[in-house]
């Protein structure tokens, strides 16, 4: 479509400050994804050092807390020894009942024992008993309450004189044992928070970053909009000049209508495009016939379809096609040009899945770059942006729920990306 007239005749030359920002923009990409990751372990060590200074103070309380109760059952101890060696034996139960109260405060549960090894409901404090018990059940209840205790503290003696000694067995009060499981309820809180903030937070960012890219997608795409109408004019002009070999119209022809799609396909970004069940077999042969093409005569294709021929799956055809491009075209730059791409298409038998493996003979990677190839902006190409696998990835999983990742990769040998779709059910 003729949209403008050119004014000027176009010269072809890329300019020097593209190279030059292209590996800007590459490189701050990077660094924002390196200092997202430093805050992150800044935050980890914060929250763990909060957390080990937590469990230290509470242990600390704990601590105090005990020895604060042992001191409080030996006073008991101290007020049973007195009462029982009192002379007052009218005021036996009034003071009884004093020290009783006294280490009810605490709410310690404790049982004395006399010398005769005999314990009895009513010298057992801060344990409580159903109502509408038999002496005989009680006992046995104290008897399970007192093999506890001997676990957890050392008796207190009780001197009764004379050689006799009764004893005092006690735990720890409620308000103790709470305090003892308080830092792991706190951790757990702690680390749930965390969570939250973590899923919150990163959340927040893949929306962030998906704005970004859909706005510089759509500009890209709208800016390339003028300049694309003005060759379509030259096109024209060139073949209405009959001094001008037709032939080189229909070649620049074909390659303003290929930048006009490439063009398509960005504004389509960030759109929810429309899926379509389309036959996966088809479309992939087609394209990498398309492709085998377009590259160096040295690159073999070829293209192994194991599934049946009525398979389809939900795609969007252009989308889909890009992604396979992509993979493709750095197939070929790791291989300089020469090597085997191998594509294979299959679907698993247990699941309802389509496997697209693509394998080339290049280069490989290392571990450590497999790990990175999806973030935006990392390439290894001298010229590279680093986007293709990202917005590749972008598209198998966000706009196909499908999976795109490296199924295997050896340095010196080759590498296999796997796309994995959802198949449709064939009927
Ligand atoms: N088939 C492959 N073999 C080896 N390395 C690869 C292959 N495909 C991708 N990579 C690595 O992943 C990087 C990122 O790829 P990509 O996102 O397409 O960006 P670009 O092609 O611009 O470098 C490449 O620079 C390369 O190091
Ligand atoms: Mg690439």
């Amino acid at each position: 479509m003729i949209t403008e007239t050119p004014k000027r005749k176009p010269r072809f030359r890329l300019h020097p400050t593209a190279i030059l920002n292209s590996q800007r923009l590459r490189r701050s990409l990077m660094d924002t994804y390196d200092q997202k990751s430093f805050y992150k372990y800044i935050i980890g060590i914060i929250l763990s050092l909060l957390s080990i200074g937590s469990l230290f103070y509470t242990d600390l309380l704990v601590e105090e807390l005990e020895q604060r109760e042992e001191r409080e059952v030996q006073l008991y101890a101290e007020g049973l020894r007195y009462v029982f060696n009192s002379p007052f034996d009218e005021n036996f139960n009034i003071i009884y009942q004093v020290i009783q109260d006294a280490v009810n405060f605490y709410q310690i549960p404790a049982i004395y024992v006399n010398e005769n090894n005999l314990a009895t409901a009513n010298e057992t404090i801060n344990e409580s008993f159903p109502a509408k018990m038999t002496p005989k059940e009680k006992e046995r209840i104290i008897q399970d309450k007192l093999g506890e205790m001997k676990l957890e503290h050392p008796p207190i003696a009780v001197e009764l004189g004379k050689g006799r000694t009764g004893y005092i067995y006690y735990s720890n009060s409620f308000l103790l044992t709470q305090l003892r499981y308080y830092p792991f309820l706190q951790l757990s809180v702690m680390l749930l928070i965390g969570y939250l903030a973590y899923l919150a937070f990163s959340s927040a960012r893949k929306a962030e970053q998906n704005r970004v890219w859909v706005g510089l997608a759509k500009e890209t795409a709208h800016q390339l909009g003028t300049p694309l109408s003005s060759l379509m004019a030259w096109v024209e002009y060139f073949r209405s000049d009959p001094a001008i070999d037709p032939s080189i119209a229909e070649e620049i022809e074909k390659d303003v209508i290929r930048l006009e799609m490439i063009t398509t396909r960005f504004s389509n970004i960030g759109s929810v495009p429309t899926l379509k069940d389309e036959p996966v077999a088809e479309i992939v042969t087609n394209f990498v016939n398309y492709l085998e093409k377009r590259v160096s005569s040295k690159v073999k294709f070829a293209v192994h379809n194991q599934l049946a021929p009525e398979q389809t799956a939900l795609l969007n055809k252009n989308l889909f096609e890009w992604v396979i491009e992509n993979i493709c075209k750095n197939a070929v730059d790791a291989m300089s040009g020469v090597g085997h791409i191998s594509v294979t298409l299959q679907a698993p038998p247990t699941t309802r899945e389509i496997w697209i493996d693509i394998s080339d003979t290049g280069k490989g990677m290392s571990k450590a770059n497999m790990n990175k190839i999806f973030d935006p902006g990392f390439s290894t190409k001298k010229r590279g942006w680093g986007l293709g696998l990202t917005l590749a990835k972008r598209i198998i999983e966000n706009y196909h729920s499908g999976r795109l990742f490296v199924k295997s990769s050896e340095v010196g040998k080759g590498t296999t990306f796997r796309i994995l779709l959802n198949a449709a059910i064939i009927e």
